[in-house]
């Protein structure tokens, strides 16, 4: 019998700068991205900025209700549109004070009317993508690309289920975690269970049972499921009258974003937002009704940061440091074909998007 290994990517995948270039003009491009919460453009007028892919974008609610995403860059000179976030009747451009509607449209700019042959009516600000995903504000900036339920099928309506009030859900407790690795190092070890009970001393007597710990890939989500165990002993209270309270369930959407739920209905998320290809800033987002104070999401915000990411941190800035050994041939992938806790068949799926990423 002949037997095929599935190796690991080439060291170059994570240390090249060519390679991290490449994933900037394609992937990030072609790709949802997280852009930020709904609550922060509330009302008409609400705004704020952002960037992806290197590009500054900002998003902004319209007199009629609807989020847009547009470019920040002005369509006379190009110069920056807004920075921040803030609260504005109309988009005016600082430069030479164009002045653009919610919706994009130009609406006026001084002495135009001068121009002869200048239609107003066909200049209108580059808009992107845009899709709201349980209270998420998502962007793709390629206009071709397919909605966010082909990507993801299932996991808008899965999540709705598991978090059963998101829509009345605020940014809470924000949590930055920079990590000195290439993005893929630290989403592969988000992705991957095979290094938890060595390295996560709580994992197995935690709420988790790991004997039952699975990820599986669901179109381009990879989606992490587990029975709990020891829900008595938690240091919190759940209300069990309430579906899925007592479940934990992940669900990460490729290439940067994760909604995670703890048992109680507790939503948070991971974005993760590369830099070069040797740093990623992680940003942990925990939310509550209303974003209200809450000692409980408070709590388990803190004992996460200096737990598992603690943890995780050591572990990710290591194999980095690993990948430039020119001592590093790439190992075997350990794929158990029962899958299970101790399996990396969720990395080879990792693997062959990220190779998919840089080779089309
Ligand atoms: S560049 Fe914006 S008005 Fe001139
Ligand atoms: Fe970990």
């Amino acid at each position: 019998m002949s037997v095929h290994l599935t190796r690991s990517l080439e060291a170059d995948f994570y240390t090249d700068p060519a390679v991290f270039k490449a994933e900037q003009a394609g992937l990030f491009c072609r790709t949802w991205q997280f852009a930020g919460h709904v609550s922060q453009v509330e009302n008409p007028g609400d705004y704020f900025a952002f960037e992806i892919a290197d590009e500054s974008l900002f998003c902004i609610r319209g007199r009629d209700g609807v989020i847009r995403a547009f470019y920040n860059v002005c369509q006379h000179r190009a110069h920056q549109l807004v920075s921040g976030e803030g609260t504005t009747r109309v988009v005016v451009c600082p430069y030479h004070a164009w002045t653009y509607e919610l919706t994009g449209r130009l609406r006026a700019g001084p002495n135009l009317n001068a121009v002869p042959g200048l239609d107003k009516s066909q200049i209108r600000l580059t808009e992107v993508r845009t899709e709201v995903f349980l209270g998420f504000v998502f962007v793709n900036l390629d206009p071709d690309a397919a909605p966010m339920e082909e990507w993801f099928p299932g996991a808008r309506a899965e999540l709705e289920a598991f978090v059963p009030n998101w829509a009345g859900l605020k940014p809470f407790e924000w949590v930055e975690i920079e990590e000195a690795c290439n993005w893929k190092v630290s989403i592969e070890n988000y992705s991957e269970c095979y290094h938890c009970s060595l390295n996560h001393p709580t994992f197995a007597t935690g709420v988790v049972n790991p004997d039952t710990y699975d990820i599986q890939p669901q179109g381009y989500c990879l989606r992490h499921t587990t029975e709990c165990q020891n829900l008595d002993a938690m240091t919190y209270e759940i209300d069990s009258t309430i579906p899925h309270s007592r479940e934990y369930s992940s669900w990460f959407l490729w290439p940067m974003v994760s909604f995670q739920v703890y048992p109680g209905n507790i939503l948070n998320t991971y974005h993760w937002r590369p830099v070069d290809e040797g740093h990623v800033v992680v940003w942990r987002g925990w939310y509550t009704a209303g974003g209200e104070d809450s000692e409980v999401i408070r709590r388990l915000a803190v004992q996460d940061r200096s737990t598992t990411v603690e943890e995780d941190i050591y572990l990710v800035e290591s194999v980095q440091r690993g990948l430039k050994s020119r001592g590093y041939v790439p190992g075997p992938l350990v794929v158990d074909p029962g899958c299970g806790v101790n399996s990396e068949h969720s990395i080879k799926v990792l693997h062959g998007w990220m190779r998919e990423a840089v080779e089309r």
